[in-house]
């Protein structure tokens, strides 16, 4: 049988020839194993790599990020740390969070942990709305806007604004769905109250307003929703073009999730959206991919609200 023979220290050494080769198989694979993981030896795990993932994408990041215009750049650095942060994320819930303190009252007024006031802060990437929970104020604006194409993504209509983090990570986000031949266009953003009162009225007229949410229970009134599209309008076979299978799989790394998935309709109360995006954060995307839920109601262990 051939072997690999050597001499050490003036002894002879012979190991078979198929060792050796498993061995030096095994060399390879470590070598060539991603940064920060080893291969068979040491695959990061789940909850490992999201970590990690947080770490390296933080909005904070965003601010040195020499693909962004040096006033975008200047305006990251001005708005970090003074807007509700996403570093942290939903943390409570993949930590200690006990599954029962999760119910249907969860949203009570009355409620005044720190994981409530996340969700029903507008301001903060966590916030929940949807048609059992609408905005509190009436005629919310968010404080802080920013035009999206000043961050470099195409915009076709006349909604085009986001709140700063939204719009750097959507920043980030096309870049990396361009690079992977799934670019993109931002069709809507942040919209006003009247805005989308009409929408709502428009679609009440075309469709029974399946697609439009009310004035107040828009996600678009928050500035962290976004409507990603290859096409003039918003179609289901949007989900099956390169940008929408791309951003389907990878819009979590971005801080981004598919909101309104197939099959989501009992727990979010619309349809299949392939197109509405919304930013919860780095963070708490990456948890949420991690958790494997399908919609954010699971996700943060509230009611399903199919309807007002
Ligand atoms: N199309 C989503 C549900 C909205 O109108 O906010
Ligand atoms: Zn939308």
């Amino acid at each position: 049988m051939y072997s690999a023979r050597w001499v050490a220290n003036g002894r002879r050494f012979s190991v078979p020839f198929y060792i050796s080769s498993f061995a030096a198989l095994l060399g390879v694979a470590f070598l060539s194993a991603p940064e920060g993981q080893f291969g068979l030896f040491g695959q990061l795990s789940q909850p490992e790599q999201t970590a990690q993932h947080i770490r390296t994408s933080s909005f904070a990041n965003a601010a040195s990020d020499s693909a962004l215009p040096s006033t975008v750049r200047q305006q990251i650095a001005d708005t970090s740390g003074t807007s509700a942060s996403d570093a942290d994320g939903l943390q409570s819930l993949s930590g200690d969070e006990p599954a029962e303190a999760l119910s249907a009252s969860y949203l009570d007024a009355s409620r005044t942990d720190s994981l409530v006031k996340m969700l029903r802060d507008p301001t903060n990437p966590a916030v929940i709305v949807n048609k059992q929970n609408p905005i509190a104020a009436h005629g919310y604006v968010p404080q802080r806007l920013v035009n999206i194409q000043d961050y470099g993504v195409p915009c076709r209509g006349k909604n085009n604004q986001l709140v700063p983090e939204a719009a750097a990570a959507l920043a980030q986000m096309y870049r990396a769905a361009q690079d992977n031949g799934a670019g993109f266009w931002l069709l809507s953003g942040f919209r006003t109250e009247s805005v989308q009162d009409r929408l709502y009225q428009e679609a009440l007229a075309e469709d029974g307003a399946k697609r439009s949410a009310k004035p107040r229970y828009s996600e678009h009134q928050t500035g962290f929703a976004a409507d990603i599209s290859t096409q003039a309008y918003l179609s289901v076979s949007f989900g099956t073009t390169p940008a929408g299978i791309w951003l389907a799989a990878n819009a979590w790394r971005y801080g981004f999730i598919l909101r309104y998935p197939q099959g989501g309709e009992s727990v979010t109360g619309f349809e299949y959206e392939p197109w509405h995006f919304r930013y919860i954060g780095v963070a708490s995307a990456a948890r949420m991919h991690e958790s494997g839920a399908r919609t954010y109601e699971e996700f943060v262990g509230l009611p399903a609200a199919p309807q007002y």
